[in-house]
C-alpha cells in the first residue's frame, strides 16, 4: 500500500530565480529548491553530503548542482554524485507545481 504524500506549499514559482536555488525550511528540514534552465523545479537536502555547507550556494549546470566548497556535483533528479570528493547521494524530495505554486513533499525514507 502506498502512503499519500504530505505536500507543503513552499513558494510561488516567480519567487524562485530563473535558474538558481533558494533555501527553505520545511518541517525542520533545510532544503534547496532549484529551478534549472529547462524550467523544471527540483528539491534536495541543502547540506552537501561531503561537508556541512549549503548546496543552494552552489552552481547549477543543466540538471546538476555543484558544491561551492570542493566541487562535487549532484544530479538534481536522482541525488546521485556525479563527481567526487562526495560519495554519498543527496536526498531528493518530491516537487509538484500547481498553478503558480511550488509544493514539496519530503522524502521521509531518508
Ligand atoms: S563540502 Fe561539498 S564537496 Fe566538499
Amino acid at each position: 500500500m502506498t502512503t499519500a504524500l504530505d505536500w507543503i506549499r513552499v513558494c510561488r514559482l516567480d519567487e524562485l530565480p530563473e535558474v538558481g536555488a533558494a533555501r527553505a525550511q520545511l518541517d525542520g528540514r533545510i532544503v534547496s529548491i532549484v529551478r534549472v534552465a529547462d524550467g523544471s523545479v527540483h528539491c534536495i537536502d541543502d547540506e552537501c553530503t561531503h561537508g556541512k555547507v549549503s548546496l543552494s550556494e552552489g552552481e547549477i549546470n543543466d540538471c546538476s548542482i555543484e558544491c561551492w566548497l570542493h566541487g562535487s556535483r549532484f544530479d538534481l533528479r536522482t541525488g546521485k554524485v556525479l563527481n567526487p570528493p562526495a560519495t554519498i547521494p543527496v536526498v531528493v524530495h518530491h516537487v509538484k507545481i500547481e498553478g503558480d505554486d511550488v509544493h514539496v513533499a519530503l522524502n521521509e525514507e531518508n
